[in-house]
């Protein structure tokens, strides 16, 4: 889709379909120089009719489609409900062009056009009102079509139409840096959309190498032979039960001086987690293509930061990796020993992904990276705790789990700190090893999360547990039924801040 900034009146722009912002204000309309009231009046007073008649209401997520019958050039009027005037946020503004752009797109509309909704009667930023409308709407239309054919054409051109032409430059800024954001974010959400028989690890890494050469970061893969080398044993414990060969990718990206400081993002990339010998039941076990949804993450975020040229040092860690049964398979009992010489007591081979972690992590510390971020479909149980729209957030540095929370609530991503807790370390203690892989049946991602933390050594290390977030049933502003690209945009803005 092509974003445009054009100054003019949205009112005579032709194009299939118009947004219009509508807030929840006891029935009336906005200000009589608000754009919705210039189409109102147009129409012949028909949104004011719908208000009267509660047929709208201006509630948030709430999309009322009038057609036009060639009162304007435009065919169709998508009225986007904003919630109250006092509470309109940039989150809402996103959501509201993600639904509205959906509606226009379902009666058939391949172009569209909207004013900055929201911006003029709310007192939000222009540039943010605009990067918010393109996000909104480039992610809000995203659709996996690759294996069957799209039931409703592309949106092909999105207009921003703004009053004067001030800020021109500013708001096509805005506009370039949602696209960057968003595009990674569908990114993310192809991979993950992906069947486990095709997106295997290496053809995870295979498109690390074709991005980084696009964008501009240094790829380095590495497989069985150089992880036994490297001592990865508890990564390779998790690969022995599958003839797909496991990748280790590393992904350089650097803007600032060699010695400066360097970020390590780390994804868990299962691309197919059956349970292992500890075999997961077969409802649901289809979703366990998603298990490699913080891999693709970290993979898309190094691309959108090379892409905007950000600056800094990042490297990027994807241990991917199939979770498969079969003669050669680790089994629960099994003792491994991570790359830094830590033992660990396997209780369940389906607790693999905290086993990958174990072994990228100690890479990253051996590498002398810092901070560590590390992003996962770690644990049914932060399901269980957050639900579908918030991801659990664990740091052992209150100072970096406050950046982080920052910068997901500048990316509109509903992320929530779960406690670290000392108390229950003992909990993963083991008999014969240093360590075991499963808690009990209580704290399961806090546990999960302490079992990580014994291989951060002092270093700043943040923990993110996307397994309820990573996919959505249903379609809900932004979100789209299927992978959700969950953590890019955070990611993003954590590396902007650093
Ligand atoms: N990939 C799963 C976690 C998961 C569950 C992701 C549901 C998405 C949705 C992970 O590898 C797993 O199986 N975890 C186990 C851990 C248990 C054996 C301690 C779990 O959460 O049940
Ligand atoms: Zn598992
Ligand atoms: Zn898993």
């Amino acid at each position: 889709m092509k974003i445009e900034i054009s100054q003019g009146d949205i009112t005579t722009t032709h194009v299939d379909g118009i947004l219009v912002g509508l807030c929840e204000d006891s029935g009336q309309l906005g200000p009589a120089t608000s754009a919705v009231a210039a189409v109102d009046a147009l129409l012949g007073g028909a949104i004011g009719t719908l208000l009267d008649s509660k047929g709208a209401r201006g509630k948030a997520g709430e999309v009322t489609v009038l057609h036009t019958l060639g009162r304007l050039p435009c065919r169709l009027v998508a009225v986007c409900g904003l919630g109250p005037r006092s509470k309109v946020t940039i989150d809402g503004v996103r959501d509201a062009a993600a639904e509205g752009s959906r509606a226009l797109r379902k009666l058939g509309a391949t172009s569209m056009a909207t004013t900055l909704i929201g911006a003029g009667a709310t007192g939000l930023d222009d540039r943010a009102v605009a990067r918010a409308i393109a996000e909104g709407a480039t992610l809000g239309l995203y659709s996996f079509a690759k294996y069957k054919l799209p039931e409703v054409a592309d949106m092909e051109r999105l207009v921003i139409v703004v009053r004067t032409s001030g800020d021109t430059s500013g708001l096509q800024e805005a506009v370039a840096t949602a696209v960057v954001l968003s595009e990674a974010t569908n990114l993310a959400r192809d991979m993950v959309n992906e069947p486990a028989n095709y997106m295997t690890p290496s053809r995870m890494a295979e498109m690390a190498l074709d991005l980084g050469s696009t964008h501009g970061f240094e790829v380095t893969v590495l497989g069985r032979e150089e992880m036994a080398t490297l001592g990865m044993g508890a990564l390779l414990g998790v690969a022995s039960g599958s003839a797909e060969a496991p990748k280790f990718i590393r992904m350089d990206y650097t803007a600032a001086g060699g010695d400066a400081a360097r970020i390590a993002l780390v994804g868990k990339a299962i691309t197919f987690d059956s349970g292992g010998i500890s075999i997961k039941p077969s409802e649901g076990l289809a979703e366990m293509k998603d298990d490699m949804a913080g891999g693709a993450a970290v993979i898309a975020t190094m691309s959108a930061v090379a892409r905007a040229g950000a600056p800094g040092n990042v490297t990027g860690l994807v241990p991917a990796t199939e979770n498969l049964l079969g003669s050669r398979a680790y089994r629960p009992g099994d003792v491994l020993r991570a790359m830094n010489g830590k033992t660990i007591e396997v209780i369940s081979t389906d607790a693999e992904g905290r086993l990958a972690l174990a072994d990228a992590i100690s890479y990253a510390v051996k590498e002398g990276l810092a901070p560590l971020v590390d992003v996962a479909t770690l644990t049914g149980a932060c399901q269980v705790a957050l639900g579908k729209t918030y991801s659990g957030v664990f740091s052992n540095n209150q100072e970096l789990a406050d950046r982080f929370l920052g910068a997901a609530a500048r990316a509109g991503e509903r992320m929530w700190q779960l406690p670290l807790a000392d108390e229950y370390r003992e909990l993963n203690k083991s008999l014969i090893a240093d360590i075991k892989n499963v808690g009990n049946r209580h704290g399961g991602a806090i546990t999960a999360a302490l079992f990580i933390s014994e291989f951060t050594g002092d270093v700043p290390w943040l923990h993110v547990d996307i397994a309820g977030t990573s996919n959505s049933a249903k379609d809900n502003g932004v979100i789209v039924k299927g992978a959700t690209g969950v953590a890019v945009r955070t990611l993003y803005e954590l590396v902007r801040s650093s």
